[in-house]
């Protein structure tokens, strides 16, 4: 992460970046530049080429609200700790009748994740505790790592990480090296699995967040992985092989608060596939 941090830096100041190849993409701005859309970041880290492609640089480096991003995380420590034993953990639905019809039923933490239900995760992190959520947010150096109230500190503003800080996590978590068990990471990780096609998988976490009264937030964190046939050598029993090239993204932007029109949630997706697919990682 900061090194990644460093190495933008250095580009900057014209220097050479020894570590990680890094590449400005202005084309990518175009997808981006639609009546609405504000401060827009895109960040991708290529593993298999140790290259990093990013357009707005600031805007990747900037801190906000995570929003429900931060469910990949919520779900890490859950898990971890036993808070849930596994991915099936059931709690019973409060009766308030909130805004989305998928939230107002008893859920499990499969479903909690897909659907997004904040009321699910703001139980989940009262039942963690703050002690034991700021040990994890410290220990996996998590954006700012500051816990305000323990059922909001995401939502709030207190709680803030940048894209750049994002992609570091996300790769930590896809090679199974967050400060949590293996069974842990490979749950979280089954949880973002949204495509699976013959040619790419694509794994991923939304979040929407009021910054303020006059502008909302929208992120798309998560990781794909491109596969591709590999030839067996001659006289092989297999006749072909796939192989994966994963790739981390991170893709922010923000609107004003009430902005309706368009139907920004699956818009976003829209956005980061077109940019996802130029940048050649599905
Ligand atoms: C994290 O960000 C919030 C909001 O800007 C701020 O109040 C808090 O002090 C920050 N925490 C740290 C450790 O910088
Ligand atoms: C709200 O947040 C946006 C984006 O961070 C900022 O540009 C704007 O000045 C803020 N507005 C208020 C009223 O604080
Ligand atoms: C075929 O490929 C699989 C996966 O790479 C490998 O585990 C297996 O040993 C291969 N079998 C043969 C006969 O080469």
């Amino acid at each position: 992460m900061y090194r990644l941090l460093f190495c933008v830096l250095a580009v900057i100041g014209l220097a050479s970046c020894r570590e990680t190849r890094i590449h400005e993409e202005a084309d990518w701005q175009k997808n981006y530049e639609l009546p609405g859309i504000r401060n827009a970041a895109f960040i991708l880290r290529d593993h298999s080429h140790e290259a990093v492609h990013f357009m707005n640089k600031e805007e990747c480096l900037r801190r906000t609200l995570p929003a429900s991003t931060f469910k990949i995380f919520n779900s890490l420590v859950a898990l971890e700790t036993g808070i849930a034993p596994d991915d099936n953990l059931l709690i019973k639905w409060d009766g308030v009748q909130r805004e989305l019809p998928g939230w107002n039923q008893d859920l499990t933490l499969r479903e909690a994740f897909r659907q997004s239900a904040v009321w699910y995760y703001q139980e989940i992190a009262r039942r963690i505790g703050k002690p034991v959520m700021q040990h994890y947010l410290d220990t996996a150096n998590y954006g700012n790592k500051t816990i305000s109230k323990i059922d909001t500190f995401w939502l709030d503003g207190s709680l803030q990480i940048s894209p750049d800080e994002q992609v570091g996590l996300l790769k930590r978590l896809y090679f199974a090296e967050l400060p949590f068990a293996e069974r842990t990471q490979r749950i979280v990780k089954s949880m973002m699995l949204w495509e699976d096609s013959s040619t790419y998988k694509l794994y991923y976490k939304t979040g929407w967040g009021c910054v303020n009264k006059t502008t909302d937030v929208l992120w798309v964190a998560g990781f794909t992985e491109r596969l591709e046939k590999v030839k067996e050598m001659k006289g092989s029993m297999n006749n072909s092989d796939l192989r994966a090239y994963p790739y981390f993204f991170a893709q922010r932007f923000e609107i004003a608060h009430g902005d309706s029109t368009r139907d920004w949630a699956p818009f976003r997706i829209e956005l980061l596939k077109k940019t996802l697919r130029q940048a050649g990682a599905i």
